[in-house]
């Protein structure tokens, strides 16, 4: 018989190279003699497997020092080794479950449930079972680790970070990586994979094209986090260049930038995606509520502990209040299902309240329910607010994770309004979606409606089963927004104590939170003399401390190795906001005053800042006509005498910002009342107030 690895060919062979990868994985020290034992096959057909498997590139043979000539080698898997071990095992699985299938309906007529196939139409069968993790054994991720030193690496964004913990640990089953072209097409067509399988949400991976340009299909990359650690190393098979306009259209509904994922796709996302099967080589380390945090095996072992069948999970990016503990206390006795609550702590919608805050007010939640009916678990998911599409890829990962049922409510993870100021999707669109395919995914959902408060029976009910009449009590995010912004009461009924308090820890009113102002405009507008005037206006008033990150100074001393190319700008105003985001986090007031010509960058500052407090655009709105005529430092002569390029308004271009929090018309008017139009702005924001 020719060695497996040679010419795989029939199953008894390919069982056979399983096994080997499988035993060097899980021994790579071991002898020759032990692997053959456990092996069951001669020492002689064992070599010719090991030449064959190292020939293949799937086996990594090293010298070793020492007495016994019988142990001269040491054998170990290398990442496509692994990356083999991993499809055959899945081929053996399905294999083997369609033989036992075959079997059992010879002999009862029926089918088993246990073909893979027809399983998925199965609800509530197997979901205790281990799922297929894409981690190799630890001896071998250490080898792997130190062969992969020597790889070309990518450094993972947070996004691609959280996508991969999902990958290796079994939450994006069946994924085995990310996604080949064309499973790619597959997936953004018709939410199948190429094979067939359901898969709503593209995974990719997106590169610079200078990173793919130095890259070759069959090649192995490391994949590093964001301290050079090396989580995974990535097999490329596919090297693509994506229709990211066709993706937007048809992941997220719209080409269009206010969806804060197509504003992600065009913007942040790099041009070109490298697909390939993953090695897992380790998790990524988080240091934060490391005891809440479960991979979809542990939580399956969990429920397997305690006897949990039917689990309903609740999805949430928000703080949860009485309503929400209501209903998901009613889904649960409904379904007769244990509760798991499983709020997304990856990345959800810019400006949602920091997930370190969630959890807190989470943890005061729990106390609330029923003891030992109810559990919470964090779930390290980079959410995309896509909707109906992302609905389904909620079931399908709350699938791997050993739950039964999964609510579904109004709008389920909407994106807010597009740039004609209409919803993305329709209210009950993802529950449509959801249903549709809900047999084939073998989750149920569980619909659930808007809770509101009813006075006269101080309790909260389904809006849709309220008869006329009675007092129908309802405050809405913008509303507890607002309250928690400019300090006000927020009713018992409404919230618990404990969450308030959280939230208000974390939010104080906004007249004690960090803010920045954010000036833009020509050079020569007058954002600096406007800058500084507000400056000297805010110390004066005291209370928090003021930076101003003026244009010039900045480039004196953060970046004066920067010129005025798209990139160099983009990277001057990034560094900007990023002072910027952590002054206004601290506490404190930044005031900006650069070019920043392109909108698509000063939205990026705009969501960093956002996380953490105010972002008060003002567009100082002098022409470039009045700006050229003035030519205070007369740059503009030397800009229309070519002898400098690329100046802004001349030879470069300036996007007037669209929505600004406030435009200044500089015409005529002197700089005390520009900076008076300013403060004035900040007070009917509640940025400053008596108690500032
Ligand atoms: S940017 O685009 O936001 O990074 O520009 P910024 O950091 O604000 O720097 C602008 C100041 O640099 C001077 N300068 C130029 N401006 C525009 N285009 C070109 N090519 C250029 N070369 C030098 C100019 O004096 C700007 O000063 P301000 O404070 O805006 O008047």
């Amino acid at each position: 018989m020719p060695p497996a690895a040679e010419k795989a060919t029939t199953p008894e062979e390919e069982d056979l190279l399983f096994r080997l990868l499988r035993q060097l994985d899980l021994a790579p020290e071991a002898s020759q003699r032990t692997t053959a034992a456990a092996l069951g096959i001669s020492l002689g057909r064992l070599n010719a497997q090991l030449r064959a498997a190292a020939e293949a590139g799937l086996v990594k043979v090293t010298g070793r020092d020492g007495p016994d000539k019988r142990q001269r080698f040491a054998y170990s898997i290398t990442s496509r080794g692994a990356a083999e071990q991993s499809r055959l095992r899945d081929q053996f699985l399905a294999r083997k479950f369609a033989e036992y299938d075959a079997l059992h309906a010879e002999l009862t007529g029926t089918t088993s449930g246990l073909n893979p196939f027809q399983h998925r139409t199965k609800t509530m069968q197997n979901q205790h079972a281990p799922i297929p993790e894409l981690y190799v054994s630890h001896e071998s991720a250490q080898k792997l680790k130190v062969e992969a030193a020597d790889l070309p690496s990518w450094d993972l964004t947070p996004r691609q970070i959280c996508d991969l913990e999902l990958l290796m640990n079994g939450g994006f089953n069946p994924l085995k990586g990310f996604l080949s072209e064309e499973d790619y097409n597959g997936v953004v067509d018709n939410m199948r994979l190429a094979d067939g399988t359901l898969w709503p949400m593209p995974i990719t991976l997106d590169v610079s094209q200078k990173f793919a340009d130095s890259i070759e299909p069959g090649q192995d990359i490391a994949l590093r986090d964001q301290e050079g650690v090396i989580l995974a190393i990535l097999s490329i098979t596919d090297r693509f260049t994506p229709n990211k306009a066709k993706e937007a259209e048809k992941v997220f509904g719209a080409d269009d930038i206010a969806h804060p994922a197509v504003n992600y796709l065009h913007n942040v996302a790099g041009p070109v995606y490298l697909g390939g099967p993953i090695i897992g080589i380790q998790p990524p380390m988080h240091y934060d509520f490391r005891a809440r945090r479960d991979t979809p095996n542990e939580l399956r072992a969990y429920f397997r502990k305690l006897g949990w069948r039917k689990v309903v999970a609740f999805q949430t990016r928000n703080p949860l209040h009485r309503a929400h503990q209501e209903l998901t206390f009613r889904a649960a006795k409904e379904c007769q299902a244990n509760l798991l609550i499983h709020p997304v702590v990856g990345m959800t919608k810019p400006g949602d309240v920091d997930h370190f805050t969630r959890v807190r007010c989470y943890e005061a939640v729990l106390d609330k329910y029923p003891a030992a009916t109810t559990t919470m678990s964090l779930l390290p998911l980079a959410m995309r607010m896509a909707g109906p599409r992302e609905a389904v890829w909620h079931g399908l990962i709350r699938k791997n994770h050993g739950v039964t049922h999964f609510i579904v409510g109004r709008d389920h993870a909407g994106p807010g309004k597009n740039s004609a100021g209409e919803d993305f999707y329709g209210p009950y669109d993802a529950q449509d979606l959801f249903k549709e395919f809900e047999e084939e995914m073998g989750i149920e959902m569980v619909p659930f409606k808007h809770m509101v408060y009813v006075q006269e029976r101080a309790q909260y009910e389904p809006a849709d089963e309220i008869e006329e009449g009675v007092t129908v009590l309802n405050i809405s995010g913008t509303e507890l927004r607002r309250r928690l912004a400019e300090g006000l009461e927020i009713p018992d009924w409404f919230s618990f104590p404990d969450v308030v308090s959280e939230l208000r820890r974390t939010r104080p009113p906004r007249s004690k939170q960090g803010f920045t102002v954010f000036f833009t405009g020509f050079s020569g507008s007058g954002k600096s003399t406007i800058a500084n005037a507000l400056m000297v206006k805010l110390m004066e008033m005291g209370g928090r401390p003021v930076t101003l990150l003026d244009g010039d100074i900045v480039r004196k001393n953060l970046s004066s190795e920067l010129g005025f190319s798209k990139e160099h700008r983009d990277l001057n105003i990034r560094r900007i906001g990023y002072v910027a985001s952590e002054i206004t986090k601290n506490g404190g007031i930044a005031i900006c005053a650069p070019i920043a010509p392109y909108a698509t960058t000063r939205r990026a500052v705009r969501e960093d800042i956002e996380s953490y407090g105010a972002f008060v655009e003002v567009h100082v709105a002098t022409t470039i006509e009045e700006c050229e005529k003035r030519d205070r430092k007369g740059l503009y002569k030397l800009a229309r005498e070519g002898k400098i390029k690329e100046f802004t308004g001349i030879s470069d271009p300036y996007d007037v910002p669209e929505n600004p929090e406030l435009r200044l018309d500089t015409d005529g008017v002197d700089v005390d009342y520009c900076a008076q139009q300013v403060l004035l702005k900040l007070e009917s924001m509640g940025l400053i107030g008596a108690e500032s």
